[in-house]
C-alpha cells in the first residue's frame, strides 16, 4: 500500500485546496492530511486564520479524499510523521517548491501544480473590506508598524499624520504614504481606524478625536495619564460600537498568553511573587532623555512590567508604591511599582537610563517560571522546580518583531464585533492609567508644580 502525506491550513476551504487533496490521494493508496493547529499557524506568522480547527478538520473530510486525518502543532513534526506512518510521498502544491526538499531523505517529494487564482489569503480579503489604517505620529515605531502591517491579511496602512514637517516628510519620502501635516479631520476621512503613536501626552487628545469621528483605535500606551479619562473613552468607544486597544505589544505574542495560562494552571502551586523588569539605555538626545514632564523610565515602560501582574493577579491590589531614581533633569531614570495583593506581592521595574536584566518570574509554592530576557519578546519560557535538574522548556516562537501579532488581533476584533478581549482587557487597561495617574501626581510634587 502506498501511503502518502500532505499538509495545510486548508482556511476557508476552496477549490485549490479541494484539487490538491484529490490528486494527493491520487498518487497512492492512502492519503493522510495534516491539518494546523492555530498555535502553530500563529507561530510561523500565519495570522487572521478564519476557520477554527474543527471546521478546518471537517472540510477536509467532507471532501472524502482523506484516509486519516492528523494535527501539525510543531516545527520537525513532518519527519517524525513520515517515519511513524511509513509514509511514501510528501506532497503540498507548486507554491512550496524547494522548501521541502530535505524531506527526499525519508520520502518522495511532489510538488502539485497549485490552482491558479485562489487561496485563502484571497478568501479573506474579500470577505470584509479592507481596513484601512492611518498612522498618528511618524516617529520610531512608525516604520516597524508600516513593516509588519504588511503580514497581516485584510490591513493596509494608507495615510500617516504628523503636525511636525520634518518628521512627516521624511516618513512620507521613505515610505511614499500620503502624509498629512494638518487637517487632520481629512486625515481622518481617508482611513477607518488609527494608530497613535504620537508623544505620551497627546496620545488621548488623538484617540478621542479619532473615537468621535468613528473610528477604531489602536494607542501606543499609556493611553492617558488619569483612570477617569481612560474610563471614558473605554465607555466611548463602547457607545459609538468601535474598538478601542492599547498597544503594548507582550500581550499580544504567542508566549505571552502560553506563560500566562501556564502560572494560572497550578504548575507552580500558589503564585506569590511577579517580578517583571523593563530596561533601556535612551539613545542620545531623544525625548525619554528630556522630556521630564511626560517621558521617562516609568511613562514609557511601566505598563510592560504591570501587565503580567494585572493578568496574574488581577486589578484588586491592596496598594501600590511607587518610587524612583531621578537624572538630572528630574527625569525618572528608574522607577519600581511595588504591589501588595492578599497573599502576594509583585513588581513592576522600569529602567531608562540604567540598564538590568529583563527577565520575568513568577514564583510559586510548588516552583517557578523564569522568562528570560527580553521577556517581553519571549519565544520561549522556563517552569523551574526546588530540584535543580528538572526544568521544563517550552517554546513558543513569533515571526518578525513581533508587532503583526498586536495589529492581527486589532483587525480580528474590528472584523468581528463579539470578539472577546481577554488577551489585554479594557479593565486591566484602565488599571494601568490609575497606576499611571498616581505616579504623575507624585512627579508633579516632586517637581513642585
Ligand atoms: N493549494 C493549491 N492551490 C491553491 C491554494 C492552495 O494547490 N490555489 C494547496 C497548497 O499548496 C497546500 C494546500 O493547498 O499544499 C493547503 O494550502 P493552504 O496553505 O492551507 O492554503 P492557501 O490557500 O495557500 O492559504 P493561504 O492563502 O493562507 O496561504
Amino acid at each position: 500500500m502506498k501511503k502518502v502525506i500532505t499538509y495545510g491550513s486548508f482556511d476557508l476551504f476552496h477549490e485549490g485546496h479541494y484539487k490538491l487533496l484529490q490528486r494527493a490521494k491520487a498518487l497512492g493508496d492512502y492519503l493522510i492530511v495534516g491539518v494546523t493547529t492555530e498555535h502553530f499557524d500563529t507561530m510561523r506568522g500565519k495570522l487572521n486564520l478564519v476557520d477554527p480547527i474543527m471546521t478546518r478538520i471537517e472540510n477536509v473530510r467532507a471532501t472524502g479524499f482523506a484516509d486519516e486525518i492528523i494535527v501539525e502543532d510543531h516545527d520537525g513534526q513532518k519527519i517524525e510523521d513520515i517515519q511513524k506512518y511509513g509514509v511514501d510521498i510528501f506532497t503540498v502544491g507548486s507554491d512550496w517548491t524547494g522548501k521541502f526538499d530535505y524531506l527526499n531523505a525519508y520520502c518522495k517529494v511532489v510538488y502539485l501544480e497549485r490552482t491558479p487564482d485562489i487561496s485563502s489569503t484571497i478568501i479573506r480579503e474579500g470577505r470584509g473590506s479592507l481596513i484601512r489604517i492611518g498612522i498618528v505620529g511618524t516617529g520610531r515605531v512608525a516604520p516597524r508598524f508600516f513593516e509588519e502591517s504588511s503580514y497581516v491579511s485584510g490591513a493596509e496602512v494608507v495615510a500617516a499624520y504628523n503636525p511636525d514637517v520634518d518628521s512627516a516628510m521624511e516618513f512620507n519620502r521613505i515610505y511614499q504614504l500620503p502624509t498629512y501635516v494638518e487637517n487632520f479631520d481629512e486625515f481622518l476621512g481617508k482611513v477607518d481606524a488609527i494608530y497613535v503613536a504620537s508623544p505620551n501626552e497627546t496620545h488621548a487628545d488623538y484617540v478621542r478625536k479619532g473615537l468621535e469621528s468613528g473610528k477604531h483605535v489602536l494607542c501606543e500606551k499609556p493611553m492617558t495619564f488619569t483612570f477617569a479619562e481612560s474610563q471614558e473613552l473605554y465607555n466611548m468607544a463602547k457607545s459609538k460600537g468601535l474598538k478601542l486597544m492599547e498597544g503594548i505589544r507582550a500581550a499580544y505574542l504567542p508566549a505571552f498568553q502560553q506563560i500566562i495560562a501556564t502560572a494560572k494552571s497550578g504548575t507552580i502551586g500558589r503564585i506569590c511573587n511577579v517580578e517583571a523588569c523593563f530596561s533601556r539605555l535612551p539613545v542620545v538626545g531623544s525625548r525619554e532623555q528630556y522630556d521630564y514632564k511626560y517621558s521617562g523610565a516609568f511613562l514609557e515602560y511601566g505598563s510592560y512590567g504591570m501587565l503580567p501582574i494585572f493578568k496574574l493577579l488581577g486589578v484588586d491590589y491592596q496598594s501600590v508604591e511607587i518610587e524612583s531614581i531621578l537624572g538630572e533633569n528630574g527625569i525618572d531614570i528608574y522607577t519600581e511599582a511595588r504591589f501588595k495583593y492578599d497573599g502576594c506581592l509583585a513588581t513592576a521595574k522600569a529602567g531608562d537610563g540604567v540598564k538590568s536584566e529583563g527577565q520575568l518570574i513568577i514564583a510559586g509554592t510548588e516552583g517557578y517560571i523564569l522568562v528570560q530576557s527580553p521577556w517581553w519578546l519571549a519565544d520561549s519560557f522556563e517552569v523551574r522546580y526546588e530540584d535543580p535538574s528538572r526544568i521544563e522548556r517550552h517554546k513558543a516562537e513569533f515571526q518578525g518583531g513581533g508587532f503583526r501579532y498586536e495589529i492581527s488581533e486589532f483587525i480580528n476584533k474590528i472584523r468581528d464585533p463579539e470578539s472577546v478581549d481577554y488577551k489585554l482587557t479594557a479593565g486591566e487597561s484602565r488599571a494601568m492609567a490609575k497606576v499611571v495617574e498616581k505616579f504623575m501626581e507624585q512627579r508633579k510634587q516632586i517637581q513642585g508644580e
